[in-house]
């Protein structure tokens, strides 16, 4: 029995409501979902074919798509839950790997539970020989971003046995593939854009630090990796692992309500997460501060971002959900200073911008009033530049921490009873059906 099966059943009669229709006169009921927190939910899925109307909800602000027990946000206050856990208490004391077993298995895993999983996911990690082959074949200056669409994809033509997405275990074992695999190939786009040497994955090391090593090892010299940098790196996958129906989420949710095979499924998130109103602002965050250059410089960007004549906006700051301040920006403003130290780069400018800016905008009347707050892509940035990753990197590490909340969601749909081939309406204002006129007569 699915949630909303429950949900319909304990609904009481006052857990509607009632729609008129002003043109004929008619009302019509529907019921109220109520969720186990977050606002009611109208059902509308008999509207059609009660009323004979659609609704009309361009960018989906009030339309949810799914039924979901995976990851709750409270814009309002701030809050983002994964599987009824706050995000601030997964990042401080769980890893990675931690994170990801409690996105598909519902639950926090035991300690054999999540040795089993570290384990598992450790023997997935290479990628078929052949797949190298494929990267050859990209220009050297390629995006990153453009080489993960394609070998994503490029994965179902190499793993057969795990694509028949009926099959519990085949589903089971492309999830772990995905998350295993990732990395690999993240640090083999960007490998391959230095000329450097691809660095084959370590099963000793922790997910983090395997993939550190895999971008920044190379061949002639030993490679430590810095305790701080790498638990700054498993911050940041664990801040980025999921955020309910984002653009990226629904676009893996509807390449997969076709059945279409997981690795499909991800390669098509990754091109919508590729978006800079997606995935891209943390990149921006740098360019922008970049461009101000120094704090006395802030005034005047704050007063261009207030500017309505001025296209400018403060990037990194406000949030389609949250109008408070993004919980995940908070744990990544105090590991930008622990990186940053460890580092020995405390008095890095750019930090020192960044922490100005806020504190301006944060005490200004018109961030105050519209609820504008640093989100996740005000500090990622900064730390991602320290640790020494290029721009073009910042959005293929994001792809890297949401697969497994890509796979997760993807994992509920299809298990969904309920799920249906994805296919909004639409409200159609070309022309009415004319007469075909042969080509003499245009
Ligand atoms: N700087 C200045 N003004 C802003 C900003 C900003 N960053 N963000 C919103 N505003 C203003 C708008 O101009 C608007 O003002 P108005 O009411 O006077 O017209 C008001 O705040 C509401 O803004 P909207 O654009 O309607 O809000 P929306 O929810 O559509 O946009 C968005 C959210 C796209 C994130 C926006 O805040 C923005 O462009 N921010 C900068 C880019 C950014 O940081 N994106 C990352 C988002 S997080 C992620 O995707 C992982």
């Amino acid at each position: 029995m699915t949630q909303v099966d429950t949900l319909e059943k304990t609904n009481t009669k006052s857990d509607t409501v009632t729609l008129i229709d002003n043109a004929t006169g008619k009302q019509y009921t529907f019921p109220v979902l109520h969720g186990s927190t977050g606002p009611r939910v109208i059902d509308t899925r008999s509207l059609y074919s009660e009323t004979g109307m659609f609704t009309y909800d361009p960018g989906y602000t009030s339309t949810g798509s799914c039924d979901s027990k995976i990851t709750f946000i409270d814009g309002d206050k701030g809050i983002l839950l994964h599987r009824g856990y706050r995000i601030e208490d997964l990042a401080e004391n769980c890893d990675f790997l931690e994170v990801c077993y409690l996105l598909l298995h519902g639950n926090l895993p035991t300690k054999k539970e999540h040795e089993g999983f570290v384990f598992t996911i450790a023997h997935h990690t290479m990628v078929h020989e052949k797949l190298r082959t494929f990267y050859n074949g990209f220009r050297s200056d390629a995006h990153p971003m453009a080489i993960m669409c394609g070998v994503t994809g490029a994965l179902s033509a190499f793993y057969h046995d795990s694509t028949d997405i009926r099959n519990p275990r085949q589903r089971e074992i492309a999830s772990h593939r995905l998350i295993a695999k990732m990395p690999t190939m993240a640090a083999m786009a960007y490998k391959y854009s230095v000329g450097e040497p691809f660095v084959y994955p370590c099963n000793d090391l922790k997910y983090a630090e395997n993939f550190l090593r895999m971008v920044f090892a190379v061949p002639t010299q030993d490679f430590k990796i810095d305790p701080a940098v790498a638990r700054a790196m498993d911050k940041i996958f664990i801040l980025h692992a999921d955020h309910e129906q984002n653009a990226s989420t629904s676009t893996v949710r509807l390449a997969g309500s076709s059945h279409a095979n997981p690795f499909a499924c991800i390669a098509a998130g990754i091109a919508s997460l590729w978006g800079p109103a997606h995935g891209g602002a943390n990149e921006a965050v740098i360019r922008m501060l970049t461009e101000i250059g120094s704090v006395d410089r802030v005034g005047e960007f704050i007063r261009r971002a207030k500017d309505p004549n001025d296209p400018f906006r403060l990037m990194g700051f406000g949030h389609r959900v949250y109008k408070n301040y993004d919980p995940r920006a908070k744990v990544l403003q105090k590991s930008a200073h622990e990186v940053l130290d460890a580092l020995g780069m405390q008095d890095d400018p750019l930090l020192k911008l960044a922490i100005e800016l806020e504190r301006i905008a944060l005490e200004d009347d018109y961030f105050v009033e519209r609820k504008l707050f640093p989100n996740v892509d005000f500090y990622s940035g900064i730390i991602l530049k320290a640790i020494g990753f290029p721009m073009t990197m910042f959005t293929v590490l994001f792809a890297v921490a949401r697969t497994v909340g890509w796979i997760a969601q993807w994992q509920e749909m299809i298990e969904d009873p309920m799920q249906k081939i994805g296919r909004p309406r639409q409200l159609y204002s070309g022309p009415a059906e004319r007469p075909f006129l042969p080509m003499e007569q245009r």
